[in-house]
């Protein structure tokens, strides 16, 4: 879709047939963008005039059954396999699962899309709460997503979240990524508790999850620009790059990708779990900038 959004728009759960559920894609004077229903996934967005910021892969698979591979997936109520380390499926539910488009606005070019997760097709033994979850997504020269969550029952729960940020990068070897100097992480690939020193370099597979509510700049050299991942309510930040065979084993995963693309996911996971008390919410933000820095490749013009 392109031009003036809200005409022709109506609300409630859509599908199609490619996709499943029924997308919003949106080119404005002001950015390009585009969202699904399934898993109120954002898979796309940029700037006017720039190369895609949101990466997406080329062998992504759009089914009901599948989470998307590449662009923003929401991961809710539990991230990975849980606190326990039991659950499935992987990163919770809330991905796989269908959104109702609740409104959808278009302020001279800046467009805001919200949906809300129906409780009632997700929760089962695993999370048997009442609840919220609603995901806005505001399109514009920046890109804003947040999760909130609301606790509409009568006893307390727990959940862990994130907004797994897929960023299109021209080099991943090339990439330093700032804003982490001095936290503290678990390595998911061994096990072990580390401390980040200076920025953090991908040179084989990374796979982090750090305890920061730092914003973080990706310092793309060969793509000539810097994309910077800034915060709100987020105690987490997952780096995330599957290098070569990892990539490789994944189907949905083009087997050279892993250079275009870093994960930086704005989280609360592990130990920054989120407890909502009967009543209460909590949202969420993650906003993403890019800037240029130099001759790099050319924008698209
Ligand atoms: C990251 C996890 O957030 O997501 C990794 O830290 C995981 O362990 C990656 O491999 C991709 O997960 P999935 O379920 O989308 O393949």
């Amino acid at each position: 879709m392109t031009g003036p959004l809200v005409e022709g728009w109506s609300p409630g759960p859509a599908r199609d047939e490619e996709h499943g559920e029924m997308d919003v894609e949106l080119a404005t004077e002001v950015c390009t963008g585009r969202i699904t229903g399934h898993g109120a996934h954002v898979l796309g967005w940029a700037p006017a005039g720039a190369e895609p910021v949101i990466w997406l892969s080329s062998q992504a698979v759009f089914s009901p059954d599948a989470a998307i591979r590449g662009g923003v997936p929401v991961c809710f109520p539990w991230f990975g396999s849980g606190r326990s380390g039991s659950l499935s499926p992987a990163h919770g539910f809330a991905r796989l699962s269908s959104w109702r488009r609740v409104s959808m606005t278009d302020d001279r070019g800046v467009v805001t899309v919200v949906h809300e997760l129906d409780p009632a097709v997700a929760g089962g033994p695993e999370f048997p709460f009442d609840y919220r979850a609603v995901l806005t997504a505001r399109f514009g020269e920046q890109l804003d997503i947040g999760l909130a969550v609301t606790n509409s029952g009568a006893v307390p729960f727990s959940y862990e979240a994130a907004l797994h940020t897929y960023l299109a990068v021209r080099d991943v070897t090339g990439v330093s990524i700032e804003g982490l100097d001095g936290a503290t992480y678990l390595d998911k690939l061994t096990g072990q508790a580390q401390r980040q020193e200076g920025s953090v370099t991908i040179g084989g597979e990374v796979d982090r999850v750090y305890r920061s509510d730092a914003d973080v700049v990706v310092v793309d050299e060969a793509g000539g620009r810097q994309i910077t991942v800034s915060k709100e309510n987020s105690a987490s930040t997952i780096i995330w790059n599957p290098w070569v065979e990892k990539a490789r084993s994944m189907s949905d995963f083009g087997d050279d990708e892993w250079r275009s693309m870093v994960c930086v996911e704005t989280a609360n996971v592990g130990d920054a779990a989120i407890t909502l008390d009967p009543g209460m919410s909590h949202r969420m933000v993650a906003r993403i900038n890019v800037d240029r820095f130099g001759p790099g490749a050319p924008e698209c013009t």
